[in-house]
């Protein structure tokens, strides 16, 4: 086993059924992601991104194939393992942010690490470092409701990488934002990765970001194919 590799995956398929039709979103998606590198996931509408990001978060059970984290293959764990797995080795982005409206945007990204047991001083500290690395040092104090579009989704990014995971998946996450707020949002995003060693895969819509990344993916009849 490389360990490198933060993320494998090997022939995953995932076909929904509805009403007597069945669609094979995936159809054997093959895909390496190594220690550090940011990759980009791109395809049009309906291609099977989201599929795709599910299938590698754990979330939903794939009909054949194997997502490995850090060498372990998340599918033959206990849902127990499963959650400890996600919780303490992957970071997640979505287009819209999530975050609570009525914690300030420190306690915010200090919750997952309450939740792992940290103090509530060590927390904040950790939390008040990540949201300086992402250019909201200025802004700790301030809730959701207080910031901008571009703001709260760069304390989402601070929220998801500040438990040191090993790969961070993100839908779309500057969907929602104008271009120069895209802009931003996307450099605070590689820059933090960057600075952890933390592995990323990013769906995204624009091309133009795409080509930041270390390299592209597409998503093509159920396969994940180099651009
Ligand atoms: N839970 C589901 N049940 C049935 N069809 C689904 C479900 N989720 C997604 N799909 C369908 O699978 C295809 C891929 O969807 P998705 O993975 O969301 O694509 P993308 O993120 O690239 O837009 C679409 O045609 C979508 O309608
Ligand atoms: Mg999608």
């Amino acid at each position: 086993m490389n360990k490198d590799l933060a993320l494998c995956i090997r022939g995953l398929k995932r076909t929904y059924k509805t009403e007597g039709e069945e669609l094979h979103v995936l159809r054997g998606v093959d895909l390496d992601l190594y220690r550090g590198e940011i990759v980009g996931l791109i395809g049009p509408s309906g291609s099977g991104k989201s599929s795709l990001l599910h299938a590698a978060a754990l979330l939903e059970r794939p009909d054949a194939g194997s997502v490995e984290v850090g060498g372990i293959n998340g599918l033959k764990l206990s849902e127990r393992q499963r959650t400890a797995l996600r919780r303490d080795d992957m970071g997640f982005v979505y287009q819209f942010h999530h975050l609570l409206p009525e914690f300030d945007a420190r306690d915010n990204v200090a919750l997952p690490l309450l939740i792992a047991g940290y103090s509530f001083a060590k927390a904040r500290e950790h939390a008040s470092d990540w949201l300086t690395r992402v250019g909201l040092g200025e802004r700790l104090t301030h809730r959701p409701g207080q910031l901008s579009g571009g703001e709260q989704q760069r304390v989402a990014i601070a929220r998801a990488l500040v438990h040191n995971p090993k790969i961070l998946l993100a839908d779309e996450p500057t969907g929602n934002l104008d271009p120069a707020t895209s802009d931003q949002v996307f450099a605070a995003l590689t820059q933090a990765c960057r600075g952890s060693g933390t592995a990323a895969l990013i769906a995204t819509h624009n091309l133009a970001l795409a080509e930041r990344m270390d390299r592209v993916v597409t998503v093509e009849n159920g396969l994940v194919k180099p651009l």
